[in-house]
């Protein structure tokens, strides 16, 4: 049966004596009306004000304001719960699973759903809804709405006649039998109506009505908004200002003392009329409507306790709509009504700031997952290369969950076809590594690199990339350059290459590459060089030329790719190898613009050498340019932030995960990002995997998932590690 038919059906709570017919739908031509008009809606996207910073929030609460004093006339707010179907994202995602990726996206398909099917609140949707009579005259409005909402910053997006049925149906419930009674509707389902009407909070803060929309049950919230005209407001305001004076002159004559409640009012009244007469702001007429559901009487009573007490601690009142159950149900549906039910004169700073579309549902369903939501049990699906920059980073002390979190995202990535390429300093993607079937190149042991490749982009630039990339790796490898020995360095590099018949011309660039030890011949007859030849003599043909010398080049072009620097014994020297393979793997993401992620787990020791850091911010930047999504984990976060690359590498990140903190480090980040006292204590007392996840303007507190599989090939703990505990050992926190 299409919608249309459905729709057109009246439903069956019509037939009870005591409701009102509920008004008549149709969908023709994929266009709603309803009684008669055409009915409209855009879908708002959900604003995280409480956690945006001040600044952040009052632009965002002005911006709301001005939407809904753009448009002409009435309009309708409403939120409903969205169901979410778990197979959709595994749905997805599947398509781009191939090869190896199935080792991964089985076990992944099992914790997903576990979080998936969890219990958990559902997520809401808001939709504004317009109507009118004249289809030129909704569309135009429509258009406005959306054009104020992108100048605004605001997400407003126009759903089909198709979707807004559905909504219809979805509170409707056409083909259901439901008895209106006096206090309740009873059929397959418990449904009273409450609305929000006579008593307001004093002072509306930002989002206010998000802890009474988090309540279990509630199938439908409308605000019908209906602006007052210049006029009418005017003498609204005035008869308001005019009966809080009388009360004021009555009190006095009585010798009453002062009432705080009458002066406030004074004060709001006396406020508005100036607002208005200098032209800024509107008054609303607001009707509110509250649809609270239950499975069974004792639930829904239950709730409706929970949703008073709620109501109460924000200093508003809830009345339940008793004998007009049915013409409440029927003002909670989309499109116009003539009657309200019980209406709050608001202004409109007042009306933005009780958006009913506040949420922290993170849900792209194309990405894959990130974690659960701790607040509402919802699975955190993200698709990192949809946002702005594909960069993230993860910052915890040590034990946190930095190389647990940081494996799953390549994991993940590559079981979604998406290229990964990693620096490993601790060897503990080795075992993820060979567990999908990628490369796993050891330096130092199996295997060396030539840091001399011009690999990458097949350009001029190519090569002076490359030139200027060896005199930041030589210098790390000298423990710095002087300012004499720079210009030989560049000389000597040139020089170098030349010999072996390499320059600019990209024809050039795959002739068998040079070596250290050719650098260092070099250097040692440039003037200026000796002195930096001499230093770099144990690299080149001492003890650690393995390491640098390869003849044969990585490859680049492998799908899953890790470079590990753990048999490397000296830390000082796995720090400038660990930067020689960054820019290694940074030819390698030059090379083409397919998605790739890019991984350097202890990202910190890259960063303590100067030219290091300056690398990673460097790589940050631009690697949008290349669609790759840089990944760095890091642990002494007081340190990165305050040397001279950290802040800028953090802003270059879209998603930041904050993970377990030493006191220290909860005072420098909490400082950095804006904490709340709860939210710094939180991350005190983290487990592996629990901490904040950042996700360009908003974040939520959340928890890692990772699959079984993923736990074994990930785990650092030795008790995991050793055969048998491993079989003993449940992880507390996957699946
Ligand atoms: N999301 C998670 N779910 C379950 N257990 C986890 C999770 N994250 C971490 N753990 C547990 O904590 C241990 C340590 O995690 P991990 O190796 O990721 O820490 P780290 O932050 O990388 O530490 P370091 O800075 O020392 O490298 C893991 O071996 C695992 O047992
Ligand atoms: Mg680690």
């Amino acid at each position: 049966m299409s919608v249309g038919a459905l729709l057109r059906r009246r439903s069956e709570a019509s037939e009870s004596p005591s409701a009102p017919a509920w008004p008549a739908a149709a969908l023709t031509d994929g266009r709603l009306s309803i009684e008669g008009r055409l009915v409209a809606g855009l879908e708002l996207a959900p604003l995280n004000l409480e956690l945006m910073a001040e600044a952040e929030r009052d632009t965002t609460v002005d911006g709301l304001a001005a939407l809904y004093d753009a448009v002409p006339g009435p309009f309708q707010l409403l939120s409903v719960p969205t169901l979410r179907d778990p197979a959709e994202h595994l749905a997805a995602i599947e398509p781009s699973v191939r090869g190896h990726g199935q080792r991964v996206f089985r076990p992944y398909t099992a914790a997903y759903r576990e979080i998936a099917e969890g219990p958990r609140r559902p997520p809401r949707r808001t939709v504004l809804v317009l109507d009118s009579t004249s289809d030129a005259e909704l569309r135009r409005t429509v258009d406005l709405v959306e054009r104020v909402a992108e100048e605004r910053g605001l997400g407003a997006r126009p759903i089909d006649g198709e979707a807004l049925a559905g909504l219809w149906s979805s509170i409707a419930r056409p083909g259901a039998t439901y008895r209106i009674g006096p206090a309740l509707a009873e059929g397959p389902s418990f449904v009273i109506a409450l609305n929000l009407g006579r008593r307001w909070p004093a002072e509306v803060a930002p989002a206010w009505l998000t802890g009474l929309l988090a309540v279990d049950g509630l199938a439908a919230v409308s605000m019908r908004c209906r602006p007052l005209s210049r006029a009418e407001a005017m003498t609204f305001m005035t008869t308001r200002l005019r009966v809080v004076r009388a009360g004021e002159r009555l009190a006095a004559e009585r010798g009453e003392v002062a009432d705080v409640e009458r002066e406030r009012l004074g004060s709001t009244a006396t406020s508005a009329r100036r607002a208005l007469a200098a032209g800024s702001g509107r008054i609303y007429f607001v009707d509110t409507v509250l649809l609270l559901e239950a499975p069974d009487r004792p639930t829904l009573q239950e709730r409706l306790e929970t949703i008073g007490l709620e109501a109460r601690s924000l200093g508003a009142e809830l009345e339940a709509s008793t004998l007009r159950i049915g013409a409440a149900w029927a003002s909670a549906l989309p499109g116009a009504r003539a009657n309200p039910i019980c209406e709050r004169n608001l202004d409109s700073d007042s009306l933005a700031a009780s958006l009913l579309h506040s949420a922290s549902d993170l849900y792209e369903p194309l990405g894959h997952l990130y974690g659960r939501a701790r607040t509402t049990g919802a699975p955190i699906v993200l698709d990192r290369f949809a946002h702005a920059s594909h960069n993230a980073i993860v910052l915890g002390q040590t034990g946190t969950g930095k190389t647990m979190f940081t494996g799953a995202e390549m994991a993940r990535c590559f079981m979604r076809g998406i290229r990964v390429l990693g620096v490993d300093p601790l060897g503990d993607y080795r075992r993820l590594t060979e567990a999908v079937g990628g490369t796993y190149v050891e330096l130092g042991a199996n295997g060396g690199l030539n840091p001399f490749t011009i690999g990458g982009a097949t350009t001029e630039a190519a090569f002076a990339a490359k030139v200027a990339a060896l005199a930041r790796l030589v210098a790390a490898m000298a423990g710095g350059t002087s300012r004499d020995e720079r210009p030989a360095l560049d000389r000597a590099l040139r020089a170098t290459y030349a010999a072996a018949g390499i320059g600019p011309d990209p024809a050039t660039h795959d002739r068998p590459a040079v070596t250290l030890a050719d650098l260092v011949g070099q250097l040692g007859e440039v003037r200026g060089g000796q002195a930096l030849a001499q230093r770099l003599e144990r690299w080149a043909t001492g003890s650690l030329a393995p390491i640098f010398g390869a003849d044969a080049s990585l490859p680049l072009d492998a799908r899953f790719l890790v470079i590990g620097l753990s048999a490397i014994g000296d830390p000082e020297v796995r720090d400038v190898a660990q930067l020689a393979a960054l820019g290694v793997l940074w030819d390698a993401v030059r090379a083409d613009l397919a998605p790739k992620l890019v991984v350097v787990d202890e990202a910190w020791k890259v960063m303590r050498q100067s030219s290091g850091a300056e690398f990673v911010e460097e790589l940050a930047r631009s690697a949008r340019h290349y669609h790759a999504g840089l990944q760095l984990a890091t642990q002494d976060i007081a340190e990165f932030l305050r040397s001279d690359f950290g802040e800028a590498i953090v802003k270059q990140c879209d998603l930041r995960v904050l993970l377990g903190q030493t006191p220290e480090g909860v005072e420098a980040i909490g400082r950095y990002f804006d904490l709340t006292v709860a939210e710094r204590r939180s991350l005190l007392h983290a487990r592996p995997g629990e901490g904040l996840l950042f996700v360009g303007r908003s974040h939520v507190a959340f928890e890692a998932r990772v699959s079984r599989r993923e736990y074994e090939w990930l785990t650092t703990r030795p008790a995991d590690l050793v055969g048998e505990s491993q079989q003993r050992y449940d992880p507390p926190n996957s699946s």
